[in-house]
């Protein structure tokens, strides 16, 4: 049976944010070079922005669902999908993260709470679909025919999270819980850390520094998530 750190352990929930593909050359959002110290998140993620400057939003989407051809999953990523393959018992990953990093890491199931750059969804007629390469205000939606309604599939400030009452319950289940290269800066992602704890789960941190939240974890794994995944995960698995 699965033991970690002397405690049973068998459902595991992993959070990870923007610091899981920071070693694949993804920019995170709030570090020194982060995407957010360049763009003020309000005028590019959220819906009045949108309905603002559809250009400037669309076009920020779409450079970044570019870059997604130029980058490739790191060793945590590869490291999470080798848990999710050997773990006896079951490993729920939810990410923050809209890149496609964990899928070509290897994972089988990936939540992602803040959606996905692959996807779009027409605003008109709620279908959500793979994404074109690129889109803007002229484009039509090949679903209904109409022209500017399509938007990326991404979670914007002031929108729920996607499948959230799944992910409660599972945190609320859980018996390890591991949040891996996210600020805690952004709710509800960063009270997850309190619902599992409050549950009774071991609740693990790892990250090159201290999150907003660190003080809720009971271990911290400190450094870069290629290395410090790989050996959380030996940990586990040993
Ligand atoms: P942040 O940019 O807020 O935080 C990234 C975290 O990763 C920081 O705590 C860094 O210390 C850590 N980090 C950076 N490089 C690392 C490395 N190589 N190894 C380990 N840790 C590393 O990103 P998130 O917490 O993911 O939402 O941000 C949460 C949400 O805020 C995003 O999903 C996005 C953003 O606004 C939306 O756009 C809706």
């Amino acid at each position: 049976m699965p033991y970690f750190r002397d405690r049973f352990v068998d459902q595991i929930v992993i959070l990870t944010g923007a610091g899981v593909s920071a070693e694949s050359g993804l920019s995170t959002f709030r570090d020194s070079d982060g995407l957010w110290e360049k763009h003020d998140p309000m005028e590019i993620a959220t819906p009045e922005a949108l309905a603002r400057d559809p250009a400037l939003v669309l076009g920020f989407y779409n450079a970044r669902r570019g870059q997604l051809g130029d980058v490739q999953p790191n060793a945590a990523h590869r490291a999470l999908a080798r848990l999710q393959r050997e773990f006896e018992g079951s490993v729920f990953l939810v990410t923050q993260n809209v890149d496609d990093l964990h899928e070509r890491g290897g994972s089988g199931q990936v939540c992602h709470m803040h959606g996905e750059l692959n996807s779009m969804l027409c605003a008109q007629c709620g279908a959500s679909m793979p994404a074109l390469p690129t889109f803007d205000q002229n484009t039509q939606c090949p679903h209904c025919g109409l022209i500017g309604s399509l938007r990326p599939d991404i979670v914007f400030f002031g929108e729920m999270p996607y499948h959230m009452p799944d992910i409660e319950a599972l945190l609320s289940g859980c018996s390890l819980f591991v949040a891996i290269g996210t600020s805690g800066a952004v709710y509800p992602a960063a009270g997850f850390v309190r619902t599992a704890r409050q549950s009774g789960a071991i609740c693990v941190e790892v990250n090159k520094e201290a999150s907003d939240v660190a003080g809720y974890f009971h271990h911290h794994y400190t450094g870069p998530a290629t290395q410090q995944v790989d050996k959380l995960v030996q940990e586990i698995l040993d």
